[in-house]
C-alpha cells in the first residue's frame, strides 16, 4: 500500500487532455482528476472575471476530491486566475502561457507567430511575457475564434476546420513566420492540421512538456515524500456539461474508453 499524489487539472474543455498525457507520462502513478467546465466553454470570449470565478469554483472542487496540487490546464484561465487562486491557496499552483521564450530561441526567419484565445492575446500577463523574453524577434499573433469549438466537437479534419486554420495561419505565414507558438491547450489537437496547412518548414511549439516537467519538479520539491510501492495511476473526468458527449470526446482524445462523470451541481 503507499499514498498516492492526487493532481487536479482543469480547462474550459477537453482541450487540457493535451496537457494530461504529458502529466501522466511525467507522474505515473498520480491520481489525476480532470474537469472539463464544458457548460462555460469557450473561456476565450468571456471576461476575466467570469473565468476567475469559474476557476475557483473548479479549484475548490478539486481541492475537496483531495488535490495536492493543481494545474490550470488553459492559457486563458492562467491569464485571468492565477494570481488570485496563488493568493488563497497554498498547494503548487501551476499555469500555463503560451511558449515565447522558446518560440524566439528557436526562429530563424526571425518572426514569430502567435495562435491563441482572443482573452489569452489581450491579458497584461501575455502583454508581460512579450516584454520580457521577444527582444528582437517580430511576433505576430492571431486570435482564432472557433477552433476550440472545433476540438469540443470532436472536428480535427473537416472542410470546415481546414477552412479556419487556413484563415489564421494565413496573416502568419505572409509575416514570415517560421514558428507557430500554439498558445491554447486546444490547438495541439489540431496541430496535425495546422502542420499539413502552413507546410512542413513551420515549427509548432507548445507548452505541455514544460508544464508536466514544472508540476514533477514542484511536487518531488514541496508535497512530503510518498511511498510508491504498488501504487497504480488512475484517472478520474468531470465535465459541467453533457456527460455522454464529454465521454465519447474525451475517450478519443485521451486514446481508450473513459467514462465522464457530471460535476456536483453546486460546482457548474
Ligand atoms: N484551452 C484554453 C486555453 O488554453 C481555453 C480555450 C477557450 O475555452 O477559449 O486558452
Amino acid at each position: 500500500m503507499g499514498i498516492s499524489r492526487t493532481i487536479g487539472v482543469f480547462d474550459s474543455g477537453v482541450g487540457g487532455l493535451s496537457v494530461l498525457h504529458h502529466i501522466r507520462a511525467a507522474l505515473p502513478d498520480a491520481r489525476l482528476i480532470y474537469i472539463a467546465d464544458s457548460a462555460h466553454v469557450p473561456y476565450g470570449d468571456k471576461q476575466p472575471a467570469y473565468i476567475e470565478q469559474r476557476s475557483h469554483t473548479l479549484t475548490r472542487f478539486l481541492i475537496e476530491q483531495g488535490a495536492d496540487a493543481i494545474v490550470i490546464a488553459c492559457n486563458t484561465a492562467t491569464a485571468a486566475a492565477a494570481a488570485s487562486l496563488r493568493g488563497r491557496h497554498q498547494l503548487p499552483i501551476i499555469g500555463m502561457e503560451p511558449a515565447v521564450k522558446p518560440a524566439v530561441a528557436a526562429t530563424k526567419s526571425g518572426v514569430v507567430g502567435v495562435l491563441a484565445t482572443v482573452g489569452t492575446l489581450e491579458s497584461a500577463r501575455f502583454a508581460a511575457l512579450l516584454e520580457k523574453y521577444a527582444g528582437n524577434v517580430k511576433i505576430v499573433t492571431q486570435g482564432c475564434p472557433g477552433l476550440v469549438e472545433l476540438v469540443e466537437r470532436g472536428d480535427l479534419h473537416s472542410a470546415e476546420a481546414r477552412r479556419l486554420v487556413e484563415r489564421y495561419t494565413a496573416p502568419l505565414l505572409q509575416a514570415g513566420a517560421d514558428t507557430f507558438i500554439l498558445g491554447c491547450t486546444h490547438y495541439p489537437f489540431l496541430a496535425p492540421l495546422i502542420g499539413e496547412v502552413a507546410g512542413g518548414h513551420i515549427s509548432l511549439v507548445d507548452t505541455g512538456t514544460a508544464v508536466a516537467r514544472e508540476l514533477k519538479r514542484r511536487v518531488d520539491t514541496e508535497l512530503p515524500p510518498h511511498v510508491r510501492l504498488g501504487m497504480v495511476g488512475s484517472e478520474n473526468f468531470y465535465t459541467s456539461g453533457d456527460a455522454g458527449h464529454a465521454t465519447r470526446i474525451v475517450s478519443s482524445l485521451w486514446g481508450r474508453s473513459i467514462t465522464v462523470q457530471v460535476l456536483p451541481s453546486q460546482f457548474s
